[in-house]
């Protein structure tokens, strides 16, 4: 058995899109709108990858203690869902891949035969987790793929002829507004034959301190994770961002229903970004918005699956009701 992974090339997509170029043009948008924002989705390079692990181990940031109860609580319901062939277990934005370990482990001593496909845009973290994954369980199969959530979704849907468990954990799903959650539901089940089992983890809507306090850590990672962000463009693009002239500042929305992150300038600044080959004015307390976590009820959850082509097979919640995995069959009939 091995534990590798590939790094999906342009080529591979056959888009000839070259990343860095793209960074870059979606940095020039977004500071350039009123109000200026920036794409989380860019919050995880190496170092951002990292920091994200560290508030994933916050004792305020309840999303990933209810996610590991729920696995581990309902580890043979969800195996129940696809014991019976043999599958692949690909799990989009895996990380450091720790919630996965629950399955893993519980599929490995019920013997299924399967092979797990991570998938990250990070190779740091992919590198890491392939090491430790050998390690910890040297019969696994894992086989990742370095890469973007839309283009490890293409790449999905060449492999046709396996069926397939599709894990998105930890409510990555929040980070997309609505019609993007539903615009990225429904890519994935272009990219898989009917049948196929997804299991999305989403944060249910509850009490708005506690959820405040999750994004607003005492540690102060939260707020490092978002100006790992401006470092990140300093450090690619030549940007001149002094992080000492921003606060970050997270609140609860309750129109949207979403924790919304931003990080506000302290006086009027400008900074010029070399490889744009332009500078960004900023007022003093003008704020670039950074994250929306977006919070659900139910409800929710069930239209979006109706909406996008899949049934229900279960809700699995936590006792506090706090965080939901959703688990999904594809629908083509
Ligand atoms: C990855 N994602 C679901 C996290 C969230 O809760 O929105 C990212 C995060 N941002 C701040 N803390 C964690």
């Amino acid at each position: 058995m091995k534990a590798t992974y590939r790094v999906l090339t342009p080529q591979d997509l056959d888009n000839g899109e070259i990343t860095s170029q793209t960074f870059a043009l979606e940095v020039l948008t977004g500071l350039s709108e009123n109000p200026k924002r920036l794409q989380s989705k860019y919050f995880y390079d190496d170092e951002g990858s990292r920091l994200f692990q560290q508030i994933m181990a916050l004792p305020e940031y309840y999303l990933t203690r209810c996610e590991r109860d729920i696995l581990t609580q309902r580890r043979q319901d969800i195996a129940g869902h696809i014991a019976a062939q043999p599958f692949l277990l690909v799990e989009l934005g895996a990380g450091d891949g720790q919630k996965t370990r629950i399955l893993i482990d519980h599929f490995l001593h019920r013997r299924l035969s399967f092979t797990y496909v991570p998938v990250d845009i990070s190779e740091g973290a992919m590198q890491t987790l392939t090491t430790t994954l050998s390690r910890e369980f040297p019969q696994l199969d894992a086989d990742g793929v370095v890469a973007e959530y839309f283009d490890g979704l293409k790449w999905l849907s060449a492999q046709t002829d396996h069926r397939k468990l599709v894990l998105f954990l930890g409510s990555n799903i929040g980070n997309f507004n609505r019609p993007q959650a539903k615009h990225f539901l429904r890519s994935l089940w272009n990219s898989l034959n009917d049948g196929d089992i997804v299991l999305i983890g989403f944060d249910l809507k509850k009490d708005i301190d506690l959820m405040l306090k999750a994004y607003n850590d005492s540690r102060g990672i939260t707020a490092a994770f978002n100006f790992n962000l401006l470092k990140r463009i300093n450090r690619e693009l030549g940007g001149d961002f002094d992080i000492g002239k921003f606060r970050f500042y997270a609140s609860y929305d309750v129109f949207s229903g979403a924790i919304e992150s931003y990080l506000v300038s302290l006086e009027a600044q400008t900074v010029p970004i070399k490889s744009i080959g332009q500078s960004f004015r900023f007022k003093p307390w003008e704020p670039i918005h950074m994250e929306y976590s977006y919070k659900f009820l139910p409800s929710d959850i069930e239209e979006l699956a109706q909406e996008t082509g899949y049934t229900i097979l279960q809700h699995l919640t936590d006792p506090q009701g706090y965080f939901s995995d959703s688990i999904w069959r594809v629908n083509k009939t």
